[in-house]
């Protein structure tokens, strides 16, 4: 596949979608095909399953059907956009891919990375993004953004513990791949956070123009 894969990682209120569409705006100005989606979600069908999985519920969500909820997702999102959009030379920005399933189903509930390993393989076969932003910062900032943000989802609704889970398995996958991963401090005011961006949009237009 000829395209550039990106992915875009971090907890809750770390400035993902803020700066999703900064960067988008810079690929763009550089003359190149962005497609910029999301997770869980991305087309249709994908959104659904989003609701399901955010949707504060009663019923307490297994976390074996959390976990095949958020891989169906992403079936179907990689069948209808991602890979069309590889194929045909784009550059994927993608707001949370896989290392959130790491982070949120593995270093937050706790499930294996064996199991989560499965899963990929079984989906994604050998497509892996070819870097990740991770917008790294304490976890009680992340919490207090999104708490400004207004009512909170089902995640959002966990715990500290949950949340220092997530953000060690972050770390932990970016310490392991250094290759792949980028980390930006995310607890930074928003024009510094930009101007890290610009610092790595080099490397970016490089990897994309191949
Ligand atoms: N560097 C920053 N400094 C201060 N506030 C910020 C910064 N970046 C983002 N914010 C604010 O924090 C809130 C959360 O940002 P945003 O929605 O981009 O986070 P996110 O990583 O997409 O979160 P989620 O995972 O919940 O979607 C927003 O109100 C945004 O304006
Ligand atoms: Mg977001």
């Amino acid at each position: 596949m000829s395209g550039l894969f990106i992915t875009l990682e971090g907890p809750e209120g770390a400035g993902k979608s803020t700066n999703r569409e900064y960067l988008a705006e810079q690929l763009r100005a550089a003359g190149l095909d962005v497609v910029l989606t999301r997770e869980p979600g991305g087309t249709p069908l994908a959104e659904g399953i989003r609701e399901l999985l955010l949707a504060p519920c009663d019923e307490v969500m297994h976390a074996d059907t959390e976990l095949l909820l958020v891989f169906a997702a992403r079936a179907q999102h990689l069948a209808r956009v991602i890979r069309p959009a590889l194929e045909r030379g784009a550059v994927v920005l993608c707001d949370r891919f896989t290392d959130a399933t790491y982070a949120y189903q593995g270093g937050g509930r706790g499930l294996s990375v064996a199991r989560i390993g499965a899963l990929e393989e079984f989906v994604q076969g050998d497509l892996r993004p070819d870097l990740t932003l991770i917008f790294d910062l304490p976890v009680e900032v992340g919490l207090a953004r999104a708490s400004a943000r207004g009512r909170l989802d089902r995640f959002e609704q966990e715990g500290r513990a949950f949340f220092d889970g997530v953000r060690s398995a972050y770390l932990a996958r970016a310490g392991a791949e250094p290759q792949r991963y980028r980390i930006v401090d995310a607890a930074q005011p928003l024009v510094q956070v930009q101007r890290a961006l610009d610092g790595l949009l080099p490397e970016l237009l490089g990897l994309a123009r191949g």
